[in-house]
């Protein structure tokens, strides 16, 4: 497994973070730009979390086991990704049920799959077990802090050497999925299945991430994003039409696979993609 990315910097952008009330009233904004150094020692994780799939194609079941930290940490509050959220599950479910064979489709080895926002990397980890290593899988994350609690969690739940898994640092927006993909060597770079779940929470992130999608994911007509999305949280300032309208605007078409209460994931692909010959 390759765990080192090239020139990782502390995120300091405090806009995708949670806002959280001070006691006098005001929210903390500028205590979100005290970003703690790269350097400065994540506190080991406080809670285990393990998850049992059954693996469509094999005897035994696919077990995951993750740490994290438990919502009320300190810790989640600069870094979201920390925690565990609802909506991977679904996403998971989906993995599981309806893409476990195209992710072992031995007469498409080259099939690349990038989780944007990994978090823990409980759906990332999910499809890179069900891959039999037949996909690439790249876990990706903003977040520095985050970035450590996942490179920790992949090596546990993979076998060393295994290079069909890697873990970078990726910031939503064009710009930062071009860089993303100046850096990768030459031969395929994008992306045929790009996963995400729990990503939106506030409203600066939508057109970032749809444009991270829209510069990452493949023009063939099998690409999709699937996302797993919580619409009615707690201070939620995102209403769900944003999102899907961001996603029109960025050029893609998008098909609802799961609702259920408050949490739906859907599918979107480019409009108009390139049919396969
Ligand atoms: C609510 S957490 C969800 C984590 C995980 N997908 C899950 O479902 O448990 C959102 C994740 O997206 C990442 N994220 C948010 N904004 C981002 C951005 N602009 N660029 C890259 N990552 C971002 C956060 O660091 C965090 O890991």
């Amino acid at each position: 497994m390759t765990t080192q990315a090239a020139k990782e910097v502390p995120w300091v952008d405090a806009w995708v973070r949670w806002e959280r009330n001070n006691d006098d009233g005001d929210t903390d904004h500028d205590d979100c730009n005290d970003v703690e150094e790269d350097d400065e020692e994540l506190p080991p994780a406080t809670e285990s979390y393990t998850f049992t799939y059954p693996n469509p194609s094999a005897d035994s079941d696919i077990v995951l086991e993750l740490k994290g930290f438990h919502e009320d940490s300190e810790q989640i509050w600069n870094s979201t990704g920390l925690k565990l959220w609802r909506s991977s599950h679904y996403l998971c479910q989906h993995l599981v049920n309806e893409e476990a064979e195209l992710l072992q489709d031995e007469n498409n080895t080259n099939l690349r799959v990038l989780e944007v926002g990994s978090g823990l990397g409980r759906c990332g980890l999910l499809a890179h077990s069900l891959s039999h290593d037949n996909a690439t899988t790249v876990l990706t994350d903003g977040d520095t802090d985050t970035l450590k609690q996942l490179r920790q969690n992949v090596s546990t739940n993979t076998s060393a050497g295994d290079d069909t898994i890697t873990c970078k640092q990726l910031l939503w927006g064009e710009q930062h999925a071009k860089d993303y993909l100046s850096q990768q060597p030459n031969g395929k770079k994008h992306f045929d299945l790009i996963l995400g779940s729990d990503l939106i929470y506030v409203q600066s992130v939508i057109q970032p991430l749809f444009e991270t999608v829209r510069t990452l994911l493949c023009t063939h007509e099998n690409a999709k994003f699937l996302m797993a999305h919580c619409s009615r949280r707690e201070g939620n300032e995102v209403e769900l039409s944003m999102v899907l309208d961001a996603a029109k605007k960025e050029g893609f078409e998008y098909e609802e696979l799961i609702e259920d209460d408050d949490i739906s994931l859907f599918a979107f692909r480019r409009k108009g993609a390139e049919t396969e010959t």
